[in-house]
């Protein structure tokens, strides 16, 4: 309960960056495409205090999943009230043995705020964390995913990432790519 509440009452006093350096919010309306200023601003007299409140971001993951984490984003997409202003933030927990895929963000800075643990959790209970971002809507790009769940021939991804012909295939059959 305690989370929600917390980021709510943060929206109520950073206001920065693009839209919000003309308005004082910009909650997205999701209806409409987005570009590369973020969404569109739903009409002022249609928000309501909803769009700045995020449950979700309260409620533990679920890590049953081949890397053992899971991430709860409050992004612009879920969270229409953080359009515009700059930031946003998502919920990151590691059950024992659970895995941070190396990754980058496009753009964006983050800041990890770990309860625990780091980004293998080799410790012996949940590790838990809460990240923020200086973008609204911050892209990520899972560097192994990149790499191998992907249908660029074996041959070209084994010269690139100087891994032998076994070892590419186990990790595309793993990640979903083909041959
Ligand atoms: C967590 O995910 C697993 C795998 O998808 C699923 O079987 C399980 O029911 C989920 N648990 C909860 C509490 O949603």
């Amino acid at each position: 309960m305690f989370l929600p509440i917390l980021f709510t009452i943060s929206l109520l006093f950073f206001s920065s960056s693009t839209h919000a350096s003309v308005f004082d919010f910009c909650v997205a309306d999701l209806s409409l495409p987005i570009g590369p200023a973020g969404y569109s601003c739903k009409k002022p007299a249609k928000v309501t205090v909803d769009d700045f409140v995020y449950h979700t971001v309260g409620i533990p993951g679920n890590t049953s999943n081949f890397i053992k984490a899971a991430v709860t984003p409050a992004f612009a997409p879920t969270f229409s009230g953080v359009n515009g202003l700059g930031i946003s933030i998502a919920r990151l927990e590691l059950a024992v043995d659970g895995v941070v895929p190396i990754h980058t963000h496009l753009g964006p800075q983050k800041l990890f705020m770990w309860w625990k643990a780091q980004y293998f959790n080799c410790g012996k209970t949940l590790a838990k964390a809460i990240l923020s971002f200086n973008s609204p809507n911050p892209r990520v790009q899972l560097l192994p995913f990149a790499l191998f769940a992907n249908n660029l021939p074996s041959e070209i991804v084994e010269k690139t990432t100087f891994l032998d012909d076994s070892r590419v295939k186990k990790l595309k059959r793993v990640l979903g790519g083909t041959d």
